[in-house]
């Protein structure tokens, strides 16, 4: 019988066993596990299966921007079109237990898939989807934010005081209104999926973040049971948010596959998955910030608006660290929502903070330079000790440290006033912002085993998206059961092993790692139990066992193999304290006079995020963040169509995310931290930190150059020039 070890987060874990390891491996720079596998093209991805006698299936998609599909013409060459009113609008947002919105006959985004032809070859399916003949009802809907009334839903309102009254007392103030544009997750990898049925037994291959929950969307899709439905997702190339929820591509495959009664692969092109994937909503955000005399805030505004269709009810929590960030005595966060029919919004790496606290700490900057206080002074003087409003403490806060050890690092106190460092037709400038996101734990399980012959297995549907979860976990059961980490094979992305919480929210890490160290220190309880000593005495270490002067191999402890489940449940410290991670984010650029180019010269960031389980993949997670965090500034831009809302700039050569030559080197730093609120492992999330703010730092870096302000992004040359007067 397996045993399960349960924990339910409800207390502090303030013990620093696993620092006391002996095995040494955790929170080593090691390489990926699946590296070779990957670099060597024996990763299968979404689309790279081949099943006997598979067709291939491409979306059709609508060519007006809302209204109904009256008629589907033939399409000669296919092998079948298929309308099916389970086939999805749009795709599932992250989490949802529930199937997307359904009906394709009825459209409300140009750009949305209306049906599958299917062919013998991708060539010919897509041949024939471009050239069949559609009839629709369309009617004229809004596509611009600005035209219409926005909604105000009630649960995202918040007030405080009064931040009119604290304006007008103020010292010093702020109030200014900034635009950032859609932007899109861009991952490396297409949304694509096979599926095959046996029977009334489907198994979906699919690219995908968060397999139990997408396995509970795909079954309510699809109107069959859970138990019938196996999903298989062991590589996925980069989700961002992007394949948080099934799409359409995956529940067309399955329709299409039980149809024809043979495997169908559904793969998105990149101009698809720019119109099917959600996109991050644009965003409008008017920022009021009142300053007394000693430079503490006094009044907090943020007002937003930002946009979704009519059916769809997540909206991106832009001002969702505004509560917690900087204390202020009044305060008032509107969130408005303007219902229009551009492809669906929904989260994209970091949403809320990737544009939220890059559009607040550019506003911090500007507050700075008003009140003639140092950006960084200004932001120590207003951290709050406790979370303002709830009074809630913190479950760890670092900002300061992150502030004063990046200024120090940075060599911030080298930083000149506005315009005074130029180099030939180049103005140089140092820029700084905070950085912050919201912590979460998400239940996850997962099961290890222990083998007589010194190896181990990890077994959990949790998914390693680009980010390193076989890694880190397999680093995690080496290190709690004293084995090197190539002795510990990890088994992921696969619907048949115990629910994990998934890929999102930075929360994967952490979730399933405490899983992961749940079900090890079960292994270790028996294993302490042959030794005749207590698990917490136990020293495990290269396949031998210790306690007191008593050393076994492992392989004599066990006969056979020892199997056990973690299983790791958020409790009252989700409510109890306040979990965030902080940094901050540095940035050196160079303007051009004539041209108005930024080049970024330097960036760095120094975060912390509790335990970090490897260092290196870690690092990786915040290069990336961190060159989001350029493309935000510089580049990123999805624009539509202002007559029907559709996306323009809908390839890589059109969205510009930041290349190799865009980035230089980033530093990267992380403050020791472990945090007791979040479970055992005492490490909190990770991914989406280096994204929140790092934008702001090379805004304010390119007002430090030259003087410019852009409050509309991104900062292309045009704008740059402009507001040199060029
Ligand atoms: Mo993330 S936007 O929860 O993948």
């Amino acid at each position: 019988m397996t045993l399960t070890r349960h924990l339910r987060v409800d207390g502090p874990n303030h013990d620093d066993r696993l620092d006391l390891m002996a095995q040494g491996v955790l929170g080593q720079p090691l390489n990926r596990l699946e590296g070779p596998l990957k670099v060597t093209g024996r990763a299968t991805y979404a689309a790279e299966a081949r099943p006997r006698n598979m067709a291939y299936g491409v979306l059709v998609q609508a060519t007006v921007p809302a209204g109904k599909v009256l008629e589907i013409g033939d399409a000669p060459g296919a092998l079948a079109v298929i309308q099916d009113k389970r086939m999805v609008r749009y795709a599932a947002q992250g989490m949802d237990e529930k199937g997307p919105t359904s009906g394709p006959d009825r459209i409300e985004y140009m750009g949305q898939s209306i049906a599958l032809v299917v062919a013998e070859s991708f060539e010919a399916a897509r041949h024939a989807a471009q050239n069949i003949a559609v009839r629709y009802k369309s009617e004229d809907v809004p596509v611009l934010p600005d035209a219409v009334a926005p909604e105000l839903p009630p649960k995202k309102q918040s007030a405080v005081g009064d931040v009119d009254k604290a304006m007008r007392d103020a010292a010093v103030t702020l109030d200014q209104v900034w635009h950032t544009p859609s932007q899109m997750s861009a991952a490396m990898e297409p949304h694509a999926a096979i599926a095959e049925w046996d029977g009334d037994q489907v198994t979906i291959r699919a690219a995908l973040q968060m397999l139990s929950s997408n396995r509970k969307q795909m079954a309510d899709a699809l109107g069959i049971k859970e138990k019938n439905l196996r999903l298989l997702a062991p590589y996925v190339g980069g989700g961002f948010g992007s394949k948080l929820g099934i799409n359409a591509e995956a529940v067309a495959a399955a329709i299409a596959a039980k149809q024809l009664g043979r495997p169908v692969m559904v793969a998105m092109t990149r101009q698809q998955v720019f119109d099917l994937a959600h996109r991050r909503s644009e965003t409008r955000q008017r920022i009021r910030l009142a300053l007394d005399g000693d430079g503490r805030l006094t009044g907090i505004g943020h007002d937003v608006l930002v946009s979704n269709l009519p059916s769809s009810e997540f909206t991106e929590p832009v001002a969702q660290a505004t509560p917690f960030t900087y204390q202020a005595a009044q305060r008032q966060v509107v969130h408005a929502v303007a219902r229009i029919h551009r492809g669906c919004a929904g989260s994209v790496r970091a949403p809320g903070e990737a544009v939220g606290v890059t559009v607040f700490e550019c506003a911090m900057d500007e507050l700075a330079e008003a009140a003639g206080i140092d950006p960084v002074e200004l932001r120590l003087r207003n951290i709050p000790d406790v979370e303002p409003t709830t009074e809630r403490p913190f479950s760890s806060h670092m900002l300061a440290e992150a502030l004063q050890e990046g200024a120090r690092l940075f060599g911030w106190s080298g930083r000149k006033s506005v315009g005074q460092r130029v180099e030939g037709e180049w103005m140089i400038g140092m820029g700084m912002a905070a950085a912050v996101r919201v912590n979460m734990l998400i239940e996850s399980r997962a099961r290890v085993t222990l083998l007589q012959d010194g190896h181990a297995i990890v077994e959990t549907d949790m998914t390693d998206i680009g980010t390193g979860t076989y890694t880190i976990l397999g680093q995690l059961a080496a290190e709690m059961l004293g084995l090197p980490a190539e002795r510990v094979e990890v088994r992921l992305g696969d619907t048949d092993f115990p629910p994990a919480s998934g890929s999102g929210g930075s929360f994967g890490a952490a979730s399933s790692g405490n899983s992961v160290y749940l079900a090890c220190e079960e292994i270790r309880s028996q294993i302490a139990t042959v030794m005749g000593c207590n698990e917490a005495d136990l020293t495990l270490q290269d396949g031998v066992a210790r306690a007191g002067n008593v050393s076994r191999p492992l392989s004599e402890l066990i006969t056979g193999q020892v199997t056990a489940d973690g299983h790791l449940q958020p409790g009252k410290t989700e409510k109890s304290h306040r979990q965030a991670t902080w940094g901050s984010h540095w940035a050196e650029v160079a303007v051009n006079r004539w041209t108005g180019e930024v080049r970024v010269r330097r960036m760095m960031g120094v975060f912390a995020c509790g335990r970090v389980l490897n260092e290196k993949t870690a690092r990786s997670q915040c290069l990336g963040g961190m060159s989001f965090g350029i493309g935000i500034a510089l580049t990123e831009a999805m624009e539509h169509d202002p007559r029907d809302g559709h996306a323009v700039s809908r390839d890589l050569a059109e969205y510009h995310v930041p290349t190799h030559a865009d980035v230089p080197a980033l530093e990267v730093h992380f403050l020791p931290e472990r945090d007791a609120y979040v479970g055992p492992l005492q490490a909190k999330g990770l991914g989406e930190l280096g994204i929140c703010g790092a934008g702001a730092a090379v805004l304010n870096a390119i007002h430090n150059a030259c003087g410019v302000r852009v409050r509309d992004l991104p900062a292309t040359p045009d704008k740059i020039i402009a507001g040199l007067g060029g």
